[in-house]
Protein backbone atom coordinates (compact mmCIF):
# COMPACT_ATOMS: atom_id res chain seq x y z
CA UNK A 1 0.00 0.00 0.00
CA UNK A 2 1.62 3.77 -0.95
CA UNK A 3 0.43 5.66 1.84
CA UNK A 4 0.56 9.93 1.20
CA UNK A 5 1.38 11.87 4.52
CA UNK A 6 0.43 15.31 4.06
CA UNK A 7 2.05 17.44 7.49
CA UNK A 8 5.48 16.32 8.97
CA UNK A 9 5.96 18.58 12.15
CA UNK A 10 5.44 17.18 15.66
CA UNK A 11 3.16 14.35 15.09
CA UNK A 12 3.45 14.20 11.36
CA UNK A 13 6.96 13.13 11.32
CA UNK A 14 6.23 10.30 14.43
CA UNK A 15 3.63 8.75 12.17
CA UNK A 16 5.70 8.85 9.25
CA UNK A 17 8.27 6.57 11.01
CA UNK A 18 4.97 4.73 12.12
CA UNK A 19 3.95 4.26 8.78
CA UNK A 20 6.94 2.98 7.27
CA UNK A 21 7.25 0.22 10.07
CA UNK A 22 3.86 -1.24 8.93
CA UNK A 23 3.54 -4.65 7.12
CA UNK A 24 1.13 -3.53 4.91
CA UNK A 25 2.49 0.27 4.06
CA UNK A 26 4.94 -0.87 0.74
CA UNK A 27 5.72 2.95 0.46
CA UNK A 28 5.65 6.59 2.26
CA UNK A 29 5.44 9.68 0.44
CA UNK A 30 5.15 13.26 2.38
CA UNK A 31 4.80 16.88 1.79
CA UNK A 32 4.12 19.69 3.71
CA UNK A 33 3.78 23.13 3.50
CA UNK A 34 7.28 23.36 4.33
CA UNK A 35 8.32 22.00 1.45
CA UNK A 36 12.44 21.78 2.82
CA UNK A 37 11.07 19.98 5.82
CA UNK A 38 9.37 17.35 3.04
CA UNK A 39 12.20 16.74 2.21
CA UNK A 40 14.48 17.20 5.55
CA UNK A 41 11.96 13.93 7.25
CA UNK A 42 12.16 12.19 3.87
CA UNK A 43 15.64 12.35 3.52
CA UNK A 44 16.25 11.08 7.39
CA UNK A 45 13.40 8.78 7.27
CA UNK A 46 14.42 7.21 4.07
CA UNK A 47 11.01 8.25 2.26
CA UNK A 48 9.93 9.66 -0.79
CA UNK A 49 8.89 13.43 -0.69
CA UNK A 50 6.34 15.24 -2.90
CA UNK A 51 6.56 19.24 -4.02
CA UNK A 52 3.67 20.17 -2.67
CA UNK A 53 -0.08 18.60 -1.35
CA UNK A 54 -1.41 18.56 -4.76
CA UNK A 55 1.48 16.48 -6.49
CA UNK A 56 0.77 13.99 -3.33
CA UNK A 57 -3.16 13.89 -4.54
CA UNK A 58 -1.94 13.36 -7.97
CA UNK A 59 0.75 10.44 -7.49
CA UNK A 60 -1.62 7.23 -7.29
CA UNK A 61 -1.61 6.98 -3.21
CA UNK A 62 -3.65 3.96 -1.88
CA UNK A 63 -4.46 6.20 1.25
CA UNK A 64 -4.23 9.46 2.97
CA UNK A 65 -2.77 10.57 5.97
CA UNK A 66 -3.45 13.96 7.51
CA UNK A 67 -1.00 15.71 9.92
CA UNK A 68 -0.58 19.31 9.19
CA UNK A 69 -1.84 22.16 11.21
CA UNK A 70 -5.57 21.94 12.18
CA UNK A 71 -6.75 24.65 9.83
CA UNK A 72 -6.15 22.68 7.00
CA UNK A 73 -7.60 19.75 8.02
CA UNK A 74 -10.74 20.37 6.46
CA UNK A 75 -9.45 21.73 2.85
CA UNK A 76 -7.29 18.49 2.89
CA UNK A 77 -10.29 16.05 3.67
CA UNK A 78 -12.83 17.56 0.99
CA UNK A 79 -10.19 17.13 -1.43
CA UNK A 80 -9.65 13.71 -0.21
CA UNK A 81 -13.08 12.74 -0.20
CA UNK A 82 -13.66 14.10 -3.95
CA UNK A 83 -10.44 12.60 -5.30
CA UNK A 84 -12.14 9.05 -3.36
CA UNK A 85 -8.62 8.54 -1.48
CA UNK A 86 -9.33 6.61 2.11
CA UNK A 87 -8.02 8.71 4.76
CA UNK A 88 -7.03 8.65 8.09
CA UNK A 89 -7.07 12.69 9.63
CA UNK A 90 -5.34 13.69 13.15
CA UNK A 91 -7.83 15.54 15.23
CA UNK A 92 -9.90 17.92 15.09
CA UNK A 93 -11.92 17.63 12.08
CA UNK A 94 -11.78 20.98 11.22
CA UNK A 95 -11.38 24.18 13.10
CA UNK A 96 -14.72 25.09 13.67
CA UNK A 97 -18.28 23.48 14.17
CA UNK A 98 -20.09 24.43 11.49
CA UNK A 99 -16.71 22.79 8.81
CA UNK A 100 -17.12 19.77 11.51
CA UNK A 101 -20.57 19.29 10.95
CA UNK A 102 -20.35 19.84 7.30
CA UNK A 103 -17.34 17.29 6.83
CA UNK A 104 -19.90 15.13 8.93
CA UNK A 105 -22.60 14.98 6.82
CA UNK A 106 -20.34 15.03 3.22
CA UNK A 107 -18.42 12.22 4.91
CA UNK A 108 -21.54 10.36 5.44
CA UNK A 109 -22.71 10.99 1.88
CA UNK A 110 -19.53 9.32 0.64
CA UNK A 111 -18.55 5.38 -0.15
CA UNK A 112 -14.77 6.56 1.00
CA UNK A 113 -13.80 6.06 4.49
CA UNK A 114 -12.32 8.24 7.13
CA UNK A 115 -11.24 7.46 10.07
CA UNK A 116 -10.46 10.49 12.67
CA UNK A 117 -7.37 10.26 14.82
CA UNK A 118 -8.28 9.29 18.50
CA UNK A 119 -5.32 7.05 19.48
CA UNK A 120 -6.84 6.53 23.00
CA UNK A 121 -9.19 4.03 21.42
CA UNK A 122 -6.22 1.49 20.82
CA UNK A 123 -4.50 1.82 24.09
CA UNK A 124 -4.53 -1.40 25.87
CA UNK A 125 -5.93 0.15 29.36
CA UNK A 126 -8.53 2.16 27.59
CA UNK A 127 -9.92 -0.88 25.97
CA UNK A 128 -9.82 -3.07 29.47
CA UNK A 129 -11.99 -0.42 30.94
CA UNK A 130 -14.68 0.04 27.89
CA UNK A 131 -14.83 -4.01 28.53
CA UNK A 132 -15.12 -3.54 32.03
CA UNK A 133 -17.88 -1.06 32.22
CA UNK A 134 -19.62 -2.79 29.45
CA UNK A 135 -19.49 -6.29 31.70
CA UNK A 136 -20.69 -4.46 34.01
CA UNK A 137 -17.85 -5.49 36.47
CA UNK A 138 -18.12 -2.16 38.52
CA UNK A 139 -21.64 -2.06 39.11
CA UNK A 140 -23.47 1.67 38.49
CA UNK A 141 -20.99 4.01 37.80
CA UNK A 142 -21.32 7.43 39.69
CA UNK A 143 -18.08 8.98 38.76
CA UNK A 144 -15.61 9.37 36.25
CA UNK A 145 -12.37 11.39 36.73
CA UNK A 146 -9.71 12.05 32.94
CA UNK A 147 -7.34 14.31 32.62
CA UNK A 148 -4.75 15.45 30.28
CA UNK A 149 -1.60 16.98 31.55
CA UNK A 150 1.43 17.64 29.26
CA UNK A 151 4.71 18.09 30.69
CA UNK A 152 5.12 21.01 28.88
CA UNK A 153 3.86 23.39 26.10
CA UNK A 154 4.33 23.03 22.44
CA UNK A 155 5.76 25.47 20.03
CA UNK A 156 4.10 28.93 20.48
CA UNK A 157 2.80 28.56 16.90
CA UNK A 158 0.60 25.91 17.77
CA UNK A 159 -1.51 27.34 19.91
CA UNK A 160 -3.08 30.29 17.82
CA UNK A 161 -4.25 27.37 15.59
CA UNK A 162 -5.09 25.02 17.82
CA UNK A 163 -8.80 25.55 18.69
CA UNK A 164 -7.44 26.30 22.37
CA UNK A 165 -7.31 23.69 25.52
CA UNK A 166 -10.89 22.06 25.13
CA UNK A 167 -10.89 21.49 21.37
CA UNK A 168 -7.15 20.52 21.49
CA UNK A 169 -6.18 18.99 24.64
CA UNK A 170 -9.56 17.77 26.54
CA UNK A 171 -11.52 16.54 23.09
CA UNK A 172 -9.19 13.23 23.82
CA UNK A 173 -11.00 13.09 26.97
CA UNK A 174 -14.51 13.76 26.03
CA UNK A 175 -13.89 11.14 23.22
CA UNK A 176 -12.44 8.46 25.16
CA UNK A 177 -15.19 9.11 27.99
CA UNK A 178 -18.04 8.23 25.37
CA UNK A 179 -16.21 5.50 24.46
CA UNK A 180 -15.09 3.83 28.10
CA UNK A 181 -19.09 4.99 29.03
CA UNK A 182 -20.88 4.02 26.02
CA UNK A 183 -23.25 7.16 27.23
CA UNK A 184 -23.14 10.55 25.74
CA UNK A 185 -22.39 14.00 27.31
CA UNK A 186 -25.79 15.76 28.63
CA UNK A 187 -24.78 19.36 30.20
CA UNK A 188 -21.38 20.99 30.75
CA UNK A 189 -19.71 23.36 32.72
CA UNK A 190 -16.51 24.55 32.35
CA UNK A 191 -13.37 27.39 33.63
CA UNK A 192 -9.69 27.57 32.63
CA UNK A 193 -7.23 29.73 33.69
CA UNK A 194 -3.48 31.06 32.76
CA UNK A 195 -0.65 31.24 35.26
CA UNK A 196 2.29 30.53 31.98
CA UNK A 197 3.27 32.08 28.96
CA UNK A 198 1.60 35.19 27.86
CA UNK A 199 1.21 33.43 24.42
CA UNK A 200 -2.06 31.40 25.71
CA UNK A 201 -3.56 34.42 26.42
CA UNK A 202 -2.95 36.18 23.38
CA UNK A 203 -4.49 33.67 21.70
CA UNK A 204 -7.66 33.83 24.03
CA UNK A 205 -6.44 30.36 25.23
CA UNK A 206 -5.88 29.28 28.44
CA UNK A 207 -3.23 26.75 29.64
CA UNK A 208 -5.11 25.09 32.03
CA UNK A 209 -8.99 23.86 32.06
CA UNK A 210 -11.52 22.11 34.12
CA UNK A 211 -14.91 20.57 33.13
CA UNK A 212 -17.63 19.05 34.57
CA UNK A 213 -19.71 16.81 32.33
CA UNK A 214 -22.92 15.64 33.32
CA UNK A 215 -23.53 12.45 31.40
CA UNK A 216 -27.20 11.42 29.93
CA UNK A 217 -27.62 8.47 32.88
CA UNK A 218 -26.58 11.01 35.55
CA UNK A 219 -22.74 9.97 35.73
CA UNK A 220 -20.42 12.83 36.87
CA UNK A 221 -17.12 13.73 34.61
CA UNK A 222 -14.16 15.87 36.20
CA UNK A 223 -11.66 16.35 33.13
CA UNK A 224 -8.87 18.54 33.21
CA UNK A 225 -6.15 19.45 31.02
CA UNK A 226 -3.50 21.88 31.50
CA UNK A 227 0.15 22.47 29.76
CA UNK A 228 2.13 22.57 32.26
CA UNK A 229 2.79 19.13 34.09
CA UNK A 230 6.64 19.27 35.02
CA UNK A 231 6.22 15.80 36.40
CA UNK A 232 5.61 13.99 33.49
CA UNK A 233 3.30 13.45 30.88
CA UNK A 234 -0.24 12.49 32.60
CA UNK A 235 -3.37 10.90 30.96
CA UNK A 236 -5.46 8.80 33.58
CA UNK A 237 -8.58 7.98 33.78
CA UNK A 238 -10.55 6.52 36.83
CA UNK A 239 -13.80 4.98 36.58
CA UNK A 240 -16.00 5.13 40.17
CA UNK A 241 -18.60 2.70 40.18
CA UNK A 242 -20.91 1.20 42.98
CA UNK A 243 -19.48 -2.23 42.91
CA UNK A 244 -15.51 -1.86 42.06
CA UNK A 245 -12.95 1.53 40.72
CA UNK A 246 -10.93 1.12 37.72
CA UNK A 247 -7.90 3.26 36.63
CA UNK A 248 -6.47 3.68 33.37
CA UNK A 249 -2.51 4.50 33.46
CA UNK A 250 -1.96 3.60 37.06
CA UNK A 251 1.65 2.12 36.15
CA UNK A 252 5.42 2.64 37.27
CA UNK A 253 5.37 5.74 34.31
CA UNK A 254 2.93 7.32 36.76
CA UNK A 255 3.65 11.41 36.86
CA UNK A 256 3.01 11.81 40.31
CA UNK A 257 4.97 11.10 43.52
CA UNK A 258 2.93 9.71 46.83
CA UNK A 259 3.28 12.26 49.64
CA UNK A 260 3.00 8.88 52.07
CA UNK A 261 6.02 7.52 54.38
CA UNK A 262 7.30 4.83 52.58
CA UNK A 263 5.55 4.71 49.31
CA UNK A 264 7.55 3.27 46.43
CA UNK A 265 5.29 3.61 43.79
CA UNK A 266 5.70 4.13 41.36
CA UNK A 267 9.16 2.93 40.15
CA UNK A 268 9.20 5.56 37.20
CA UNK A 269 10.84 7.13 34.98
CA UNK A 270 7.53 8.84 34.10
CA UNK A 271 6.60 9.14 30.67
CA UNK A 272 8.00 12.54 28.81
CA UNK A 273 5.51 13.19 25.87
CA UNK A 274 1.68 12.01 24.31
CA UNK A 275 4.11 9.88 21.49
CA UNK A 276 6.40 7.47 24.55
CA UNK A 277 2.83 7.12 26.34
CA UNK A 278 0.83 5.91 23.59
CA UNK A 279 3.80 4.52 21.01
CA UNK A 280 1.77 1.35 21.31
CA UNK A 281 -1.62 2.74 20.92
CA UNK A 282 -0.28 4.71 17.79
CA UNK A 283 1.11 1.69 16.00
CA UNK A 284 -2.74 0.24 16.57
CA UNK A 285 -4.30 2.92 15.31
CA UNK A 286 -2.26 3.09 11.85
CA UNK A 287 -2.23 -0.23 11.47
CA UNK A 288 -5.98 -0.33 12.04
CA UNK A 289 -6.14 2.61 9.43
CA UNK A 290 -4.84 -0.09 6.56
CA UNK A 291 -7.22 -1.89 7.24
CA UNK A 292 -10.07 0.27 6.77
CA UNK A 293 -7.80 2.16 3.27
CA UNK A 294 -8.29 -1.90 2.52
CA UNK A 295 -12.03 -2.12 3.22
CA UNK A 296 -11.33 -4.74 5.71
CA UNK A 297 -12.88 -2.75 8.46
CA UNK A 298 -15.12 0.05 9.31
CA UNK A 299 -13.73 3.09 10.50
CA UNK A 300 -13.06 2.58 14.12
CA UNK A 301 -13.31 6.34 14.53
CA UNK A 302 -15.56 8.51 12.14
CA UNK A 303 -16.15 11.77 11.67
CA UNK A 304 -19.69 12.13 13.91
CA UNK A 305 -17.65 10.25 16.76
CA UNK A 306 -15.16 13.49 16.37
CA UNK A 307 -18.09 15.83 16.04
CA UNK A 308 -19.63 15.03 19.26
CA UNK A 309 -16.13 15.16 21.27
CA UNK A 310 -16.08 18.69 19.24
CA UNK A 311 -19.60 19.66 20.46
CA UNK A 312 -18.13 18.81 24.00
CA UNK A 313 -15.32 20.94 23.70
CA UNK A 314 -17.48 23.53 21.73
CA UNK A 315 -19.89 23.67 25.06
CA UNK A 316 -16.93 23.84 27.18
CA UNK A 317 -15.31 26.98 25.65
CA UNK A 318 -18.94 28.66 25.66
CA UNK A 319 -19.40 27.82 29.50
CA UNK A 320 -15.70 29.17 30.43
CA UNK A 321 -16.85 32.47 28.20
CA UNK A 322 -20.40 32.83 29.57
CA UNK A 323 -19.42 31.26 33.47
CA UNK A 324 -22.73 29.04 33.34
CA UNK A 325 -23.74 25.43 32.71
CA UNK A 326 -23.81 24.94 28.95
CA UNK A 327 -26.89 21.86 27.49
CA UNK A 328 -25.41 19.92 24.83
CA UNK A 329 -28.87 20.64 22.92
CA UNK A 330 -27.97 24.26 22.89
CA UNK A 331 -24.74 23.33 20.75
CA UNK A 332 -26.03 22.29 17.00
CA UNK A 333 -25.68 18.85 15.97
CA UNK A 334 -25.19 17.40 12.03
CA UNK A 335 -28.39 16.05 11.04
CA UNK A 336 -28.88 12.11 11.13
CA UNK A 337 -26.94 9.82 9.31
CA UNK A 338 -28.28 8.64 5.82
CA UNK A 339 -29.88 4.78 6.83
CA UNK A 340 -27.58 2.36 5.84
CA UNK A 341 -24.28 4.58 6.30
CA UNK A 342 -21.34 3.13 7.84
CA UNK A 343 -20.23 6.37 9.03
CA UNK A 344 -22.81 6.38 11.61
CA UNK A 345 -21.44 6.40 15.26
CA UNK A 346 -22.73 4.44 18.34
CA UNK A 347 -21.29 4.76 21.89
CA UNK A 348 -22.20 1.71 22.86
CA UNK A 349 -19.07 -0.76 24.52
CA UNK A 350 -18.34 -3.30 21.94
CA UNK A 351 -14.54 -4.11 21.27
CA UNK A 352 -12.41 -6.38 23.44
CA UNK A 353 -9.18 -5.69 24.88
CA UNK A 354 -7.66 -7.46 22.27
CA UNK A 355 -6.10 -4.99 20.06
N1 LIG B 1 -3.64 12.49 18.23
C1 LIG B 1 -2.73 13.12 18.95
O1 LIG B 1 -2.32 12.65 20.00
C2 LIG B 1 -2.15 14.40 18.44
C3 LIG B 1 -0.99 14.90 19.03
C4 LIG B 1 -0.44 16.08 18.53
C5 LIG B 1 -1.05 16.75 17.49
N2 LIG B 1 -2.21 16.26 16.96
C6 LIG B 1 -2.87 16.98 15.85
O2 LIG B 1 -2.02 16.88 14.74
C7 LIG B 1 -2.02 18.11 14.01
C8 LIG B 1 -0.58 18.59 13.86
O3 LIG B 1 -0.04 18.83 15.13
P1 LIG B 1 1.54 19.04 15.32
O4 LIG B 1 1.78 19.11 16.77
O5 LIG B 1 2.28 18.05 14.52
O6 LIG B 1 1.72 20.51 14.69
P2 LIG B 1 3.04 21.15 14.07
O7 LIG B 1 2.80 22.62 14.08
O8 LIG B 1 4.26 20.62 14.74
O9 LIG B 1 3.09 20.62 12.54
C9 LIG B 1 2.12 20.97 11.60
C10 LIG B 1 2.74 20.83 10.22
O10 LIG B 1 1.69 21.04 9.25
C11 LIG B 1 2.27 21.79 8.17
N3 LIG B 1 1.18 22.43 7.44
C12 LIG B 1 0.40 23.45 7.84
N4 LIG B 1 -0.50 23.75 6.87
C13 LIG B 1 -0.30 22.89 5.86
C14 LIG B 1 -0.90 22.67 4.60
N5 LIG B 1 -1.92 23.43 4.19
N6 LIG B 1 -0.43 21.69 3.82
C15 LIG B 1 0.61 20.91 4.23
N7 LIG B 1 1.23 21.06 5.42
C16 LIG B 1 0.78 22.03 6.21
C17 LIG B 1 3.22 22.75 8.86
O11 LIG B 1 4.17 23.27 7.94
C18 LIG B 1 3.84 21.86 9.93
O12 LIG B 1 5.00 21.19 9.46
C19 LIG B 1 -2.91 19.07 14.79
O13 LIG B 1 -4.16 19.13 14.15
C20 LIG B 1 -3.05 18.45 16.16
O14 LIG B 1 -4.33 18.68 16.73
C21 LIG B 1 -2.74 15.09 17.40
Amino acid sequence: MRIGLAGVGRIGAFHASTLAGLDAVDDVIVADLDSALAERVATEQGLSAASDIDTLLASGIDALVIATATTAHAPLLRQALAAGIPTFCEKPVAASLDETIALTELAESSDTPVHIGFQRRFDLGYLRARDAVAAGDLGTIHAVRALTHDQEPPHAAYIPTSGGIFRDCSVHDFDIVRFVTGREVDSVYATGENKGAAFFAAAGDVDTGAAILTLDDGTLVTATSTRYSGGGHDVRMEVMGSAANLAVGLDDSLALRSAEEGVAFPAGPPHASFMQRFLAAYRAELTAFCDVAAGRIASPCTVRDALQAFRTAEACELSRAQRRLVSMREIPNASAAPAGSSSSSSPTPATKATA
